[in-house]
């Protein structure tokens, strides 16, 4: 057992103030809100607009919040990862300039790509350098700016995904507090067909051809991808409680990945916790691929209590998936 786990002691969100509504997307593609609610639903999502705005200027407002809330002086940061699918360049890393704007001056940063399962990845990734008992502060934002890889042109994509930050401060305490307590992750890149972005990265670098062969955003087989997940986060969030001896009774907050109502509905039913216990809030923001179990956090932080057993749960190109036990640690 680690000297010192890692515990969750502050998290903050930030989403962008302009609303797309399903009747607003009535006029872009062929769909409707009826179509759009009851396969997904979701009701609106949030888009960033502004020249020269990116994924940074979310994370970086979820960061400032997050230190401020806390009175922390950025300069006590000793790590900050970005988990994002959408960096505001190739290089260098989004983390970089989310530091750079913070004024996080003493820490190390890098970003972690594991599409829609990014935050938790990075969760586990940042509790592990906590363990060690090198590193006293860190942050961990999930941040993406989807609308700038969705194509409004595509009705099965264009309608689930959104824009939003959220980020997680992780502090050390003795074993026996509340803490991030186990996970089980997985990733298979068999599943690289199905969800992926056909041009831009070093197989296929950018071309007018790509460009206009619209290779340049989201490519999803919705089917494949939807059946994927309904099996395989409640598989893993299954594992972790039976290793832990955890009965759906002792979850507090089941913390899904927000992509597709019918699939948070099917893991809620698969893992035997009640739609009561489960975090939602796909229907105001869509799926904003790394910040949505973060902004679950973050909106339920007031319900949450001290000791609370929270499984999170995420699916994701690559595929990746995985499940993260964990107690609350604070009261708010
Ligand atoms: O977070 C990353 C992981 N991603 C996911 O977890 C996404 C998983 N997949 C999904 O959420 C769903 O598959 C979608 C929401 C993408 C699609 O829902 P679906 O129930 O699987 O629809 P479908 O692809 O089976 O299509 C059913 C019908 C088709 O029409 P026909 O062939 O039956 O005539 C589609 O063309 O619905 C049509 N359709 C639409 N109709 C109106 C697809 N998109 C739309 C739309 N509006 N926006």
């Amino acid at each position: 057992m680690p000297l010192h786990r890692a515990q969750i002691t502050a998290v903050h969100g930030f989403v962008p103030k302009d609303i797309l509504s399903n009747s607003q997307l009535e006029t872009m593609v062929d769909t409707t809100d009826e179509w759009i609610t009851t396969r997904t639903g979701i009701k609106e999502r949030r888009i960033l607009k502004g020249e020269g705005l990116g994924t940074s200027d979310m994370a970086a407002h979820a960061v400032d919040g997050l230190l401020k809330k806390r009175n922390i002086d950025p300069a006590e940061i000793d790590l900050l990862i970005c988990c994002t699918v959408t960096p505001d360049m190739k290089f260098p890393a989004t983390a970089n300039i989310i530091c750079h704007k913070t004024g996080i001056k003493n820490a190390f940063s890098f970003d972690l790509n594991a599409a829609c399962s990014g935050f938790i990845y990075g969760l586990i990734t940042a509790s592990k350098y906590v363990e060690s008992g090198s590193y006293k502060k860190v942050v961990v934002v999930g941040s993406d700016k989807m609308s700038s890889i969705v194509d409004y042109t595509d009705r099965q994509t264009c309608v689930i995904f959104g824009d939003g930050a959220a980020a997680i401060l992780l502090e050390p305490c003795p074993p026996g507090e509340p803490a991030i307590l186990d996970h089980e992750f997985r990733a298979d890149g068999s599943g690289t067909p199905h969800l992926h972005m056909k041009a831009g990265g070093s197989l296929k670098p950018p071309t007018h051809q790509t460009i206009d062969a619209r290779e340049h955003f989201v490519y999803q087989e919705g089917q494949t991808v939807f059946k994927f997940a309904v099996t395989k986060m409640a598989e893993v969030s299954e594992t972790v409680m039976r290793r832990n001896a955890l009965s759906p009774d002792d979850i507090s907050w089941l913390v899904p990945h927000q992509a597709n109502l019918r699939i948070i509905e099917a893991t809620s039913k698969r893992a035997g916790i009640p739609l009561s216990k489960v975090m939602i809030n796909i229907h105001k923001y869509g799926n904003t691929t790394n910040a949505t179990i973060p902004l679950c956090l973050w909106e339920w932080e007031s319900q949450l209590k001290k000791g609370d057993n929270l499984i999170l749960t995420a699916f994701g190109g690559g595929f990746t998936w995985g499940a993260v036990w964990l107690q609350w640690a604070y009261n708010s």
